[in-house]
């Protein structure tokens, strides 16, 4: 078995990587990766002298690339990760989005017609369900919810699922779709909440929190999202959209306070939570993200392993045991989006 994936230098897909190596030792991973900001080749370094390994620097918008690769490689499986993926970027200059995120899928899907797959699989997003109200816990997505995005990032997101289902219903292409919740865990980028509040912290910097903090996520660790996307693409039924998610909602003020707690708890900070800013609010911020995960536990037999509690300790230790990882990215040129984000807030 052969399966490409896209985006593995990214976080869930590197993760997806490390997973399905250890899970499915016959198999064979081929990464794409273009290598943007978001992409680190370090993170897969403990791959590249394995013989069931291959790490190939292309843009998935590069019909030419991506078609020598698929007569090459002949996959058996695509499963796609590969996109801009932050909702602030997204808000200051959409164009890259729609280019990676459609552009991009509509050229993986046109390898997989030309070349013959049994399975491509989107990696989709909750957010392209739009948000939910505050006062109606009693609420959440599940695969029959509209779409209905707020930022440039979750359209082009949507527009991919709907290009994905064209492809389903014109071309009989054989897709899945899953649309999971927030993750977090080893290897997030820096410039995404979780991962920034526990670096900014270590550093003595102000933890930025938009607006009151009030809206509310529904995290989930990432290793309960790969192995979510391993049933999918193996037991899922084609033409489907399966919703991931783990119940575990909680507003981001409390997410901070949390992580600034159990860094003072292990003597790496003292009384961190002095530096919780609250900045000016998201453009167009959703809300409230909840997902029924009901679908792919009575179809797959899919649970979360991993409660909050732990993993979040679990991701804390990472990030103190791993700072060359983070330190380098944040010496590059993140500081310069940093400064741009957050400089004047
Ligand atoms: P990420 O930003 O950490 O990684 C994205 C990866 O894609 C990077 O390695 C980057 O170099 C690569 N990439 C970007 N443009 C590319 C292109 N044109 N060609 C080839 N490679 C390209 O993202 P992530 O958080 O790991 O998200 C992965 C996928 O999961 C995305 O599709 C995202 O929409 C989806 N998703 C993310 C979350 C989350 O909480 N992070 C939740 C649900 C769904
Ligand atoms: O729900 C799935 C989505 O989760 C994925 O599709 C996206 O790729 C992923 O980035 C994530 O989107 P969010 O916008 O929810 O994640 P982010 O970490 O950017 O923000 C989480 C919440 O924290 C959000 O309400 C905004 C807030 N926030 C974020 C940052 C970076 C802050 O308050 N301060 C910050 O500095």
């Amino acid at each position: 078995m052969t399966i490409i994936v896209t985006g593995g230098a990214g976080f869930i897909g590197s993760n997806f990587i490390f997973h399905m190596m250890e899970a499915h030792p016959d198999y064979r991973i081929i990464c794409i990766d273009k290598l943007t900001y978001a992409g680190n080749l370090s993170t897969l370094a403990p791959l590249m002298n394995s013989s069931r390994f291959r790490f190939v620097k292309e843009d998935i918008c590069n019909r030419e690339a991506v078609y020598d690769l698929f007569q090459q490689e002949h996959p058996d499986i695509v499963v796609n990760f590969a996109a801009e993926s932050h909702v602030d970027r997204s808000i200051e200059n959409p164009e890259i989005f729609l280019q990676t995120n459609i552009i991009g899928t509509s050229v993986l899907m046109d390898a997989c017609r030309k070349y013959g797959i049994t399975r491509y699989h989107q990696v989709s997003t909750d957010e392209v369900y739009g948000d939910l109200p505050l006062d109606r816990p009693d609420l959440f997505f599940t695969e029959e919810t509209p779409i209905h995005t707020s930022s440039p990032y979750s359209s082009s997101k949507a527009a991919a699922d709907l290009l994905a289902m064209a492809y389903r219903r014109t071309y009989e292409l054989p897709v899945t779709i899953s649309r999971c919740s927030n993750n977090y865990g080893p290897y997030h980028f820096p410039e995404k909440l979780i991962p920034l509040m526990i670096i900014n912290a270590l550093n003595g910097k102000p933890l930025p929190v938009y607006g009151e903090g009030l809206n509310v996520r529904d995290w989930l660790y990432v290793e309960d999202h790969c192995k979510a996307i391993d049933l999918v693409i193996h037991n899922g039924r084609v033409g489907e959209v399966y919703n991931i998610g783990g119940h575990n909602e909680m507003k981001n003020i409390d997410i901070v306070r949390l992580i600034c707690q159990e860094l003072d708890r292990l003597g790496k900070t003292d009384n961190a939570e002095r530096l919780i800013t609250h900045v000016t609010d998201r453009k167009g911020h959703d809300m409230r993200y909840a997902i029924d995960p009901t679908k792919i536990h009575s179809e797959l037999g899919w649970l979360p392993e991993t409660k909050f509690a732990d993993g979040i300790k679990k991701t804390i230790r990472w990030y103190l045991e791993n700072e060359e990882w983070w330190d380098n990215i944040i010496r590059g040129e993140y500081q310069t989006y940093y400064e741009r984000m957050y400089g004047n807030r």
